[in-house]
């Protein structure tokens, strides 16, 4: 289907999961920024009648700007691949294991990076065992401030930062809305950046890490889509050193979960100047607010160039026969 005036490209976006509403605002941002780079675009929500649509009209790349549970799980992704469609973005395994903060943790911790001490919990373990005295366990072996947060999720939504240890019964409901198993992880003090990294093609490259700086000291839901809640700084204003380093510690994880094509790597730097891993996105926020989108332009590259750099690799990927 491809010719001369671009790709057809279909960008999935909308779904059902609880990033909806992002993931609508950051398929629009993909959708235009890939027509204005000459590419034939069909914006369209995952629904019941997607997978015959796809068999159908055999796009040349799909792009899925879905945001939690399907579309960066790796489920939209496995039926894709089965379908035959290419996709950009991360397999469908790698999905899963960066879908999956725990295993992402483990993975990233197994290498020698920084990660921070975690407990996780499913649901039932917690039920079984009673929940005074695993908490008990949890605030004497995990001593100090603490975050809670849904094992898989996103946009910080279930997440609570634990100040005080009579909070957390409540932080660990909270937390268990969103999933069935819960990270109970040490707080770690210092400057939130996030750091994407973009291989079209030539090797994963870290774009500029983007610091955080929410007005009421936390990263939450609302201070990540209301305009003036949290002021960023792309590039970051720490030291050139700890850049490089966190730019390097990115791009490290990213092969270590065997991510391809995009992903956004979230680190706090504490005092000493270590990134300590948060968590890698398959399919980080592309929203006019997003951090992705900011460092882009930090880049000095365009939205556009980018997006179409990811649908020209992901078309030419599928193009090697099967047996080179
Ligand atoms: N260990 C931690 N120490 C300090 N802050 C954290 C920690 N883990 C998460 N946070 C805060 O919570 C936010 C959401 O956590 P994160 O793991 O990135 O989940 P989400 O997928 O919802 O973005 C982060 O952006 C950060 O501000
Ligand atoms: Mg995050």
């Amino acid at each position: 289907m491809s010719d001369s005036h671009g790709l057809s490209v279909v960008v999935l976006a909308g779904g059902i999961s609880h990033e909806r509403d992002v993931s609508l605002r950051s398929g629009r941002r993909v959708a235009d920024a890939l027509a204005a780079a000459g590419h034939r675009v069909v914006l369209r929500d995952p629904d019941a009648g997607l997978l015959s649509f796809l068999a159908n009209e055999r796009p040349d790349v799909v792009f899925p700007a879905l945001h939690g549970s399907s579309g960066e799980d790796g489920s939209l992704i496995g039926l894709l691949t089965a379908l035959g469609v290419p996709t950009v973005g991360s397999s469908a395994s790698a999905a899963r294991r960066a879908w999956s903060k725990p295993i992402a943790s483990s993975l990233i911790s197994a290498t020698g990076a920084a990660v921070p001490d975690s407990i996780v919990l499913s649901h039932e373990s917690f039920r079984e065992l009673g929940a005074a005295g695993v908490l008990r366990v949890v605030r004497e072996s995990l001593a100090g401030e603490l975050v809670v947060k849904p094992a898989m999720g996103g946009s910080a939504q279930g997440v609570s930062i634990v100040t005080d240890p009579n909070d957390l019964p409540r932080a660990m409901v909270d937390a268990f809305t969103y999933a069935e198993v819960v990270v109970v992880e040490r707080r770690i003090v210092g400057t939130e950046i996030a750091v994407g990294v973009i291989d079209t093609g030539s090797g994963p490259v870290a774009l500029p890490p983007v610091e955080i700086d929410p007005t009421n000291g936390i990263y939450s839901f609302q201070a990540r889509y209301n305009a003036g809640e949290t002021t960023f700084y792309a590039p970051s204003r720490l030291d050139a050193a700890i850049i490089e380093m966190a730019s390097a510690a990115a791009v490290h994880a990213h092969v270590a979960l065997g991510l391809r094509d995009l992903s956004r790597i979230d680190f706090i730097v504490d005092a000493a100047g270590t990134p300590w891993f948060l968590e890698a996105n398959v399919m980080p926020g592309l929203t006019e607010t997003s951090l992705l989108p900011l460092a882009i332009d930090a880049s000095g590259s365009s939205a556009a160039e980018v997006y179409s750099g990811l649908v020209e690799a992901a078309a030419a990927r599928v193009k090697v026969p099967v047996s080179e």
